[in-house]
């Protein structure tokens, strides 16, 4: 387990790259500009191309870095920058920058939304190129045949906000965060307020387009079914570079409901998260999706309380879903007036918490207030007792206000119908739900940097005995270097992989493993956490 403070194992890298390979410091101008010429040869008629590279030189090439990084603890100046960063308006310029890249040795990390926890959409230790996808954004709703083809570019809110344009009853499981870009989103899982009733993103993907490391482009026809099950939940920069998606668009009802009710301890918080491990995930109908967001927060009277927020979302009318909790759930005693009825659409602003601005906040691709944060996640299979809950209380309590929150997603429904090995993403039955542990600050000395670090990790080590084991299972778009890391050089030994591997993939590691051996043996696209090649062991 990493110990140290944010960047330390990039900085690592840098230094071990130029210790062992000197001419790649001394030398530098002339692959790049071998790189640079690559690009302008292969696209002499495509007058575009000058416009979507940028290289430190530019003026635009700080924005166009800076923009799309969500996490504040790597956008520092001495974070490594990459040699170019490139924006194609155009895939034929995607097939191209795979192919100069490989030629001139630079290593390729692909960015969509930019939402990786962990950076790795935008660092590297090696001289790398960022192939930006920002300007691929593209998105076709075919709204009579359920279908869309969305480009990997897009973000999700983007994708709601086309689907709602042309229907009231079609929607699509995806995140609830509308600044996610698709490309990520899709390549981990990807999961909202429907997951329980239509499972994944991934889970309703019906075709896409691939570049392949020699800037092939392959459609599902043609990269066969091994590689289009890989790249459905296998993680991202891994196989290649996904361009587009087609998506099987959901059915919605005309009215959903929402609401949001919180307790505290004086309010019974307690023994409803209690109860409502029974009930979340077995017992609900799969159109009723309800989360609980636990936190601390100072009283009035100075004390210090649990907030627990359950936040849901029933796809019908107030009416039905009040039946529903009044029989399952009257202990948390919702009532008419905390319910809010409205269009899907509208639920995915609610959720997001952009309640009352116009649906085009779904199309601002800055919306998300950027903080620093470090998170984690684990799935329970058993329910947790009320002692044990008193004593997650006692850590959230103990962290300074806020500083420790966990959110629970129930799982079952739709998730536990779909087998583990339909695609690479394994957590289905038997999971009650998973928890995403939090910490996020504003404040960005290094102190309190690793002070926040430190406080998770151990938060993490205290519930190791109330989630799962062997493996200890993660969900792979919640990027975790703390559970394992390949090393720089490619030469990761399957031990090694296997560690992260396992607890993202479970028994299809091995099958990603093949897959990524066919597609890609010689590991040309890679970070820290992608699935290996055998030829790299
Ligand atoms: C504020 C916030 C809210 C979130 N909410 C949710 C949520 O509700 N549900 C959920 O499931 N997850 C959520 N996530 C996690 C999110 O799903 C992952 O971070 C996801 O990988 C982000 O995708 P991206 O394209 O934005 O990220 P990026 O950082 O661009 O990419 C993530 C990874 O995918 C690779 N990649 C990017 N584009 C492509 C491509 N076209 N082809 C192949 N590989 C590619 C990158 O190299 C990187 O390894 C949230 C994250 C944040 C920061
Ligand atoms: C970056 O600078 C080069 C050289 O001046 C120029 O050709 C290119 O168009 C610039 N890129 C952008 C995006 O402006
Ligand atoms: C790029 O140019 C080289 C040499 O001119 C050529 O061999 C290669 O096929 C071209 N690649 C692409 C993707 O256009
Ligand atoms: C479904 O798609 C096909 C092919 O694109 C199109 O011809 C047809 O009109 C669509 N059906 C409906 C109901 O829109
Ligand atoms: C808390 O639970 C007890 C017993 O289950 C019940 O009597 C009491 O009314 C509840 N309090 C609140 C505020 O719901
Ligand atoms: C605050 O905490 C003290 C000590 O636990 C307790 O005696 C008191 O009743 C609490 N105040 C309120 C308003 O709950
Ligand atoms: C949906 O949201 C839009 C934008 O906020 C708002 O104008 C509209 O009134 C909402 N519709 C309903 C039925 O709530
Ligand atoms: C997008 O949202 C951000 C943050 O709320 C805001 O500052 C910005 O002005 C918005 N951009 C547009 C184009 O509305
Ligand atoms: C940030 O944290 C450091 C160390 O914990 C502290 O010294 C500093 O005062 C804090 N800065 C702000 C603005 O709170
Ligand atoms: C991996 O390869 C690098 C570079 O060749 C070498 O220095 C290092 O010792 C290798 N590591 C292992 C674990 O084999």
């Amino acid at each position: 387990m990493e110990i140290n403070v944010p960047f330390s194992r990039f900085q690592l890298c840098c230094l071990v790259i130029l210790l062992c390979f000197p001419y790649i410091a001394f030398a530098s101008g002339n692959p790049h500009e071998n790189f640079r010429q690559c690009l302008t040869v292969n696209l002499t008629k495509d007058t575009s191309i000058s416009q979507a590279v940028h290289t430190p030189a530019n003026l635009s090439y700080s924005s166009v870095l800076d923009v799309s990084i969500q996490n504040l603890r790597f956008l520092t100046p001495d974070a490594p920058k990459p040699s170019f960063i490139i924006t194609p308006v155009d895939v034929s310029q995607v097939q191209t920058v795979i192919y100069c890249s490989r030629k001139y040795g630079l290593q390729v990390r692909m960015r969509s939304g930019g939402h990786d926890y962990e950076g790795l959409s935008y660092l590297s230790g090696s001289p790398f190129v960022i192939l930006d996808l920002v300007n691929l954004r593209a998105i076709t709703v075919d709204a009579g045949n359920a279908t869309a083809w969305v480009q990997s570019g897009a973000t999700v809110g983007e994708l709601y906000y086309r689907i709602g344009e042309k229907s009231t009853t079609l929607g699509f499981p995806a995140g609830v965060c509308p600044t996610v870009g698709v490309g990520g989103h899709f390549s981990g899982g990807g999961y909202g307020m429907m997951l329980r009733k239509y499972g994944l993103s991934a889970d309703n993907i019906i075709d896409a387009q691939v570049a392949d490391v020699n800037g092939k482009l392959l459609d599902r026809k043609s990269m066969g079914e091994d590689l289009f099950w890989a790249i459905r939940g296998g993680g991202g920069n891994t196989f290649g570079v996904v361009v587009s998606w087609k998506i099987r668009l959901v059915p919605v009802p005309e009215t959903v409901t929402g609401f949001t009710v919180l307790r505290t301890l004086h309010q019974n918080a307690t023994s409803l998260v209690h109860k409502w491990q029974f009930i979340a995930a077995e017992e609900l109908p799969h159109e009723l999706y309800m989360r609980v967001i636990l936190q601390s927060r100072n009283g009035a009277d100075g004390n210090r309380t649990i907030e627990a927020f359950f936040e849901a979302l029933y796809l019908g009318e107030a009416d039905e879903l009040l039946d529903v909790m009044g029989s399952s759930f009257p202990e948390l005693g919702l009532t008419r007036e905390d319910c809010i009825e409205m269009p899907w659409i509208n639920s995915t602003i609610y959720f997001a918490g952009f309640s009352g601005q116009p649906l085009e906040i779904l199309l601002n691709r800055s919306s998300n207030t950027k903080s620093y944060f470090k998170y984690k996640s684990d799935y329970v299979k058993e329910p947790i007792s009320e002692p044990v809950l008193e004593e997650i209380w006692k850590w959230l309590i103990k962290a300074d206000q806020g500083a420790l929150q966990m959110i629970w997603n129930p799982y079952g429904g739709r998730m536990s119908e779909i087998s583990e090995s339909a695609i690479p993403f394994p957590h289905r039955a038997g999971n009650i739900f998973k928890i995403q542990h939090l910490t996020s600050w504003t404040n960005g000395s290094v102190e309190e940097s690793a002070k926040r670090i430190s406080l998770i990790r151990s938060f993490y080590g205290f519930m190791a005995p109330f989630v799962s084991k062997s493996p200890r299972s993660a969900y792979i778009n919640y990027r975790d270097l703390d559970i394992g890391m390949n090393n720089e050089f490619g030469n990761t030994s399957y031990g090694q992989a296997s560690i992260w591997g396992t607890k993202y993939f479970n028994r299809n590691f091995d099958r990603l493993v093949r897959v990524k051996t066919a597609v890609d043996p010689s590991n040309f696209f890679r970070n820290e956490q992608s699935v290996p090649p055998l030829t790299s062991w």
